[in-house]
């Protein structure tokens, strides 16, 4: 398999994976207990209200990292990323994308608009962009704006997701994009790891798996669901936000809403993600496909060791081989 990562990923990290960046869900302690593990922790710098908030979340970040680096030097402590929201109607881009420099955030992911703000500014101190797409013309323009890797979305992710197969997506993207490939949606075991690399993704992208860890954001009213809920239980709208999100029908219930009479949103607007009024993900949760696949609440560490076992059994079985190895 080709190795398109920087040592500074490869060496430092326990899996290929990314714990992803999550609107209220994923905070300070979920991304370092992820680095911690082993895997890239990443949040929305929206979770921080503001951007003195951010500031305050990131030198945390940051210290507590360098604290666990200094005590034990051997220890792989994977790096940390932030996404940014790109789309024109975020106030906060700028101010944001200043702190984003000031702390030297090892990686950027952009999302929901154009990656061009953030490029420049995070090559200036040696940090990677990628940029999450959902389908193969957002990612060519985001192959342009020049970033160093694209997060593509399949069907059946948490969140805003795309409708595409990943096989045909990723293989699309190869055509044209050399960088870093993160394959994202409905994962949730060490078994899809090593199919997306197989299909060629450098990285995978979880983020349902990590909604139900004890250092996530989420109430455990949202968690006890993830439990009880199967991918049956989704349903694919843009009700909420304009743009397409799975979102769990027990929770649209119990928000008094009807799932099945839901009207379609005409504009996409994020600017609620700024502004505080966040019923749709306060109070009405989304999960991916992998849902299913949620079965208890465990810490981070105990999720990414589970993840390693069965990552390092499939390797064992590819090694003893199949009736095709050897023709
Ligand atoms: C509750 C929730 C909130 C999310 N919020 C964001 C976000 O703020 N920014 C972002 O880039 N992606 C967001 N996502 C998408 C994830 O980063 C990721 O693409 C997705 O969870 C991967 O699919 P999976 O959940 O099936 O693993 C969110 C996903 C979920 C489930």
């Amino acid at each position: 398999m080709t190795n398109r990562l920087p040592t500074s990923i490869t060496e430092h990290t326990l899996l290929p994976l990314i714990a992803a960046p999550m609107f209220l869900v994923s905070g300070v302690e979920l991304v370092t207990a992820a680095c911690k593990s082993g895997v890239i922790g990443t949040f929305p710098v929206l979770n921080a209200r503001t951007s003195e908030a951010l500031d305050d979340w990131m030198q945390r970040i940051t210290g507590e990292l360098a604290a666990v680096r200094e005590t034990n030097p051997n220890a792989r402590i994977a790096p940390w990323g932030i996404n940014l929201v790109t789309h024109r109607t975020n106030p906060r881009l700028q101010s944001d994308i200043d702190l984003t420099v000031k702390y030297k955030t090892p990686l950027v992911i952009t999302s929901l608009g154009s990656p061009a703000p953030a490029v420049e500014a995070v090559h200036s101190y040696g940090g990677l962009v990628f940029s999450d797409v959902i389908n193969v013309s957002f990612a060519k323009k985001a192959a342009q704006a020049g970033v160093d890797g694209l997060v593509l979305v399949c069907a059946g992710a948490g969140g805003h997701a795309g409708t595409l197969s990943p096989f045909a997506f990723l293989k699309a993207v190869r055509e044209f994009f050399d960088g870093i490939i993160v394959l994202a949606g409905a994962m949730s075991s060490g078994r899809d790891i090593r199919a997306a690399q197989v299909m060629g993704a450098d990285l995978v992208y979880f983020g349902t798996s990590f909604i139900a860890t004890t250092e996530s954001m989420a109430t455990q009213d949202y968690q006890q669901m993830l439990v009880e809920a199967t991918m049956d239980d989704l349903i694919y709208t843009n009700a909420f936000s304009g743009a397409y999100a799975n979102m769990l029908k027990p929770s649209i219930v119990a928000a008094g809403i009807d799932p099945d009479a839901l009207k379609p949103k005409e504009n996409v607007d994020f600017s609620h993600l700024v502004s505080g009024e966040t019923k749709a993900w306060k109070h009405i949760w989304s999960a991916g496909q992998g849902v299913s696949f949620v079965r208890e609440i465990e810490s981070t560490a105990e999720l990414v060791a589970r993840l390693r076992r069965e990552y390092a059994e499939i390797i064992a079985e590819e090694m003893r081989g199949d009736a095709w190895t050897n023709l």
